[in-house]
């Protein structure tokens, strides 16, 4: 066996190849959860789990690029979290701006559009102006959807569009479902077909109410910071072994 055979045939599954799985999501959301007690195991400050998490972030995106993912969203701040400790929710907005800085030039060599999915409506008027900036700066990127759900709640978002479908004066039978869906915060993606919820939590938390109708979830112990690529192979495998019914009887007899 010549060595480059070997080593195909031994290749760490940490390898960058796309995934060959019968069935890949389209669309994977994840709600990042476990960054304080990853800390707080640690022995270190909160914000340090949140720094981690986003480092982690960093890297879940590269192995969402590679396995050939072409919408992933990220719950990075609900609108519950707002009570939080002051100088928790500040040390967000600080990371959420310098994540901006730092990484939306990267993402954006790499070809990854980066969405906003939430309401600007709330945030400081610098983090508003650069949330805005690298959603213009992407916005013809084709590889991979970036949705980063920051000020998001999944009920806000449904008021917000009743409100939007109202101030436009749409008439009852001009709403139907498809219609609605255009006036969400994710208006023209798809819905998700996978969320990972990670730190062992089995909860929604307001995230992707109306889209998630259909998903199949995915929950594992891991804390945020610690799931690898290893942990999204895992979830993405787990996925292409379910099935998907949508309200019908499987293989139904002619
Ligand atoms: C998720 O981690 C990140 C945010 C909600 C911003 P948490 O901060 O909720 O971590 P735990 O759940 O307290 O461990
Ligand atoms: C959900 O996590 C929100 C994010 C991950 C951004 P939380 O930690 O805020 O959710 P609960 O409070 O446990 O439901
Ligand atoms: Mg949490």
């Amino acid at each position: 066996m010549t060595s480059t055979a070997r080593e195909a045939q031994t290749a760490p599954s940490t390898s960058s190849q796309p995934l060959s799985l019968r069935r890949l999501p389209v669309h994977v959301a994840i709600i990042m959860d476990g960054n304080g007690r990853w800390a707080q195991a640690r022995g270190l400050p909160r914000l340090a789990g949140h720094r981690a998490g986003t480092e982690n972030l960093r890297h879940i995106i590269d192995a969402s690029l590679d396995f050939g993912i072409k919408y992933l969203t990220v719950y990075a701040f609900s609108t519950e979290n707002w009570a939080r400790p002051k100088d928790e929710v500040e040390g967000l907005m600080n990371i959420l701006e310098e994540v901006i800085d730092m990484e939306v030039p990267r993402l954006h060599e790499k070809g990854v559009r980066v969405r906003h999915i939430g309401a600007l409506e709330g945030l400081r008027p610098e983090l508003q102006r650069k949330i805005r900036e690298s959603e213009a700066l992407t916005r013809e990127n084709q590889r991979m959807v970036l949705g980063v759900a920051f000020n998001y709640g999944g009920r806000a978002e449904i008021v917000h569009a009743v409100r939007r479908i109202l101030a436009e004066g749409l008439r009852p039978e001009e709403v139907d479902e498809a219609r609605f869906a255009q006036y969400l915060y994710t208006a023209g993606m798809p819905d998700p077909d996978l969320v990972i919820r990670t730190s062992g939590e089995q909860r929604i938390s307001n995230f992707l109410l109306w889209q998630a109708a259909y998903a199949e979830w995915y929950f594992t112990p891991v804390y945020w910071p610690d799931f690898d690529r290893e942990e999204l192979r895992k979830a993405l495998e787990e996925y292409s072994r379910r099935e998907r019914r949508f309200g019908r009887v499987p293989n139904p007899k002619p």
